[in-house]
């Protein structure tokens, strides 16, 4: 068991945040290594709210996995995960791991690649590790606060250029260009001709990473939770990019919200000339 000490002014000391950053990178590895072992073995895949809402036994073992590991090691750290095997988070003082064991579980089931997982450390509200590892591609992305993000130990640049729209690829989906109850799409169909490209991977978290590393300039969804951005939010924000809701706002944490990640540039862009958002 180890306990980790309180700071003055809420900051974590580096030894410490890198002690933190090397465990959770291992079990991360651990857990990569437990999914690939078993992707050729029988899968019950359960459908959650919808046919379109999918959770395996993989996703529950892998959060097992994970809350065990954490409350064996650090038990006064809170966990919120999507599978229900953490706790009921209702604030992020002192620290709080926010854990999604397979984001893109449609693609696990359905690709068997183009999944990850994704795991933010929040202390006192604000992140500190993001972790978001594609299982198949062996691709470890991760951002210490302060220190810059990676990919697999090679430092990613910033995301400095100014970048013009037409150079620009966007994550995104179909419902974006069609009515919706968010913005108005004829403003969407333009984004889309003055762009470069669009692509839709279905992984939130891999797609925060893409936008790290600037293989995508920006990604939208209308909906995610917690476990979907919380890591990402604090890789993007290493490499300078910006991540809010649709309407501008920074994210709520601990609440399920629109979002928008992307290069500083086109993100404040899209937010001012193409976003039109409708009244809720
Ligand atoms: C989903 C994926 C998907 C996004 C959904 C998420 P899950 O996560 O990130 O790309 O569009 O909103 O719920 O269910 O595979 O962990
Ligand atoms: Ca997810
Ligand atoms: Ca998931």
């Amino acid at each position: 068991m180890k306990r980790f000490d309180k700071w003055g002014n809420s900051n974590l000391h580096k030894q410490w945040q890198n002690e933190l950053f090397l465990q959770a990178k291992e079990w991360v590895l651990d857990a990569g290594i437990m999914i690939r072992d078993n992707l050729n073995k029988p899968l019950s895949v359960m459908t959650k709210t919808s046919h379109k809402d999918l959770v395996t036994t993989m996703d529950q073992q892998v959060e097992k996995f994970f809350t065990e590991k954490i409350k064996a090691t650090y038990p006064e750290h809170r966990i919120l995960a999507e599978e229900g095997f953490g706790d009921q988070v209702t604030h992020l003082k002192d620290f709080v791991w926010i854990i999604d064991p397979i984001d893109g579980t449609m693609n696990f089931v359905h690709q068997k690649r183009n999944f990850a997982i994704s795991v933010g450390i929040y202390y006192d509200y604000v992140g500190h590790i993001g972790i978001i590892y594609d299982v198949m591609a062996d691709e470890l992305y991760y951002a210490i606060k302060d220190t810059g993000a990676y990919k697999n130990d090679m430092k990613l640049p910033m995301l400095t250029k100014d970048l013009p729209l037409s150079e620009s690829i966007l994550g995104l989906n179909h419902s974006w260009i069609m009515e919706n109850r968010f913005v108005n799409e004829k403003y969407m169909q333009k984004l889309i001709k003055n762009i470069r490209g669009s692509r839709t991977y279905g992984s939130a978290a891999l797609q925060f990473a893409y936008v790290a590393e600037g293989s995508i300039d920006g990604y939208l969804s209308m909906r995610l939770s917690p476990w979907d951005f919380a890591a990402g939010t604090i890789i993007v924000n290493e490499v300078g990019g910006l991540t809010t809701s649709i309407y501008g706002d920074s994210l709520n944490l601990l609440k399920p919200s629109t979002v928008f990640t992307g290069n500083p540039y086109i993100q404040k862009h899209i937010l001012d000339n193409y976003l039109k958002v409708k009244e809720l």
